[in-house]
């Protein structure tokens, strides 16, 4: 049900939320209920934010979130452990390389945007990169073809499988060589629908669009690769290893994130999984893609065949190029008085961006795709 009270929200993430997994949260900041915040658990007295990490009432959370990753997103428990880590998906930029690069093996990455540039620049420290394709040339509006063959004998091979910013989405995870692990940065369509993440060595996700709040991150990885006694001397800190042997709880974590996280996966589960999620992402941006596709004023960045259902980034390029950016702002003001929030588009494309996470209505974008139709008329 659609909450008509709080106005659309397209935020890039931090993101829109569940009603209740916000009431849930702040419920617990007040009084943290046992068993991991159950419903009808008794409280205990304290809040969330003022009990420790080492006590039961905060680890039946923190133990309750990584089991619902597994299931709810299908990562399998007996290959794969999920890490809750701090400093969001950019310090995974760093942690990747610090684990698994090779002396003498280049890392291989494709380029499809900025999240992957800033990605491949962190990789330069570590050693040799190797761009097995890039979308540069047209500005990231395509997932560009790559020969996966091409990535043998490198120590990994990194892609961003949703691009927040451009709105393009791998389709399918790719099959890495044999003796490649295949590393993907799911940050922006993690759980928006079933994925092959099995395939992948290791995974991560920051967890502020479809997973909770900004802060922490969610990682999975391969538990060959946690302790491979080949990979390079770094700080402990950085090691997975250090964080997959203390169940995450090597240092303080993000106790509120993790509850977040939790609430989140419960919520999903509740609805029917991923499956469920699925049909409604494809609701919300068919709505909106066949809206743009129709349109003389409005039109998708991303090529048709490449685009993603979580983030769509879309201009105004209809309209003669001198009056824009006048209608670009006159739209972007008409649609925040009617409640649209978070449309402006990032400053790379220009234009707007709806970004539809797990969370947002189909309402949301039936009111949004009715309202841009009426503006093309009057424009
Ligand atoms: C695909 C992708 N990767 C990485 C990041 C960086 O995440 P964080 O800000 O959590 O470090 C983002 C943030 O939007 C993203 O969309």
């Amino acid at each position: 049900m659609a909450d008509t009270t709080r106005p659309f929200n397209f935020s890039a993430g931090p993101a829109i939320l569940p009603q209740e997994v916000l009431e849930r949260a702040a419920e617990a900041v007040t009084a943290l209920r046992l068993g991991g915040h159950q419903p009808d658990a008794p409280s205990i007295g304290l809040s969330l934010l003022e009990v420790s990490h080492r006590g039961g009432p905060y680890q039946a959370v923190h133990d309750r979130a990584i089991e619902l990753a597994h299931s709810v997103l299908n990562i399998p428990e007996d290959t794969h452990q999920i890490l809750l880590l701090p400093g969001g998906a950019s310090m995974q930029f760093v942690m990747v390389p610090t684990n698994l690069s090779r002396p003498g093996r280049p890392a291989s990455f494709v380029d499809t945007g900025a999240w992957s540039s800033k990605a491949i620049a962190e990789a330069r420290h570590f050693g040799e990169v190797r761009v097995l394709g890039s979308s540069s040339d047209s500005k990231f509006d395509h997932i560009p073809p790559v020969n996966w063959a091409d990535a043998a004998g490198s120590s990994f091979l990194h892609i961003t499988t949703n691009n927040t910013i451009y709105g393009t989405e791998y389709e399918d995870l790719p099959h890495a060589p044999e003796g490649v692990p295949l590393v993907v940065d799911a940050s922006s369509h993690i759980g928006s629908r079933p994925m092959a993440l099995e395939r992948a060595a290791l995974g991560y996700a920051g967890a502020q669009k479809n997973l909770g709040c900004s802060g922490l991150c969610l990682v999975f990885l391969r538990r060959d690769l946690i302790d491979d006694p080949e990979a390079p001397a770094s700080p402990k800190f950085l090691k997975y290893a250090t964080h997959a042997n203390a169940n995450s709880l090597f240092n303080t974590p993000n106790s509120f994130g993790v509850l977040v996280l939790k609430l989140v996966l419960e919520w999903i589960e509740a609805r029917g999984g991923v499956e469920a999620m699925a049909r409604l992402n494809n609701e919300k941006s068919e709505l909106l893609y066949e809206t743009l596709d129709n349109s003389s004023l409005f039109a998708a960045h991303a090529r048709a065949g490449h685009r993603s259902r979580m983030t769509i980034p879309f201009t105004l390029n209809g309209a003669p190029e001198a009056e824009r950016d006048a209608l670009t702002a006159r739209f972007l003001t008409e649609a925040n008085d009617l409640g649209f929030q978070g449309l402006k588009g990032h400053r790379s494309v220009g234009g707007c961006r709806a970004s539809m996470y797990n969370a947002f209505p189909v309402e949301g974008a039936r009111a949004l795709t009715s309202f841009m139709r009426e503006f093309e008329r009057r424009a």
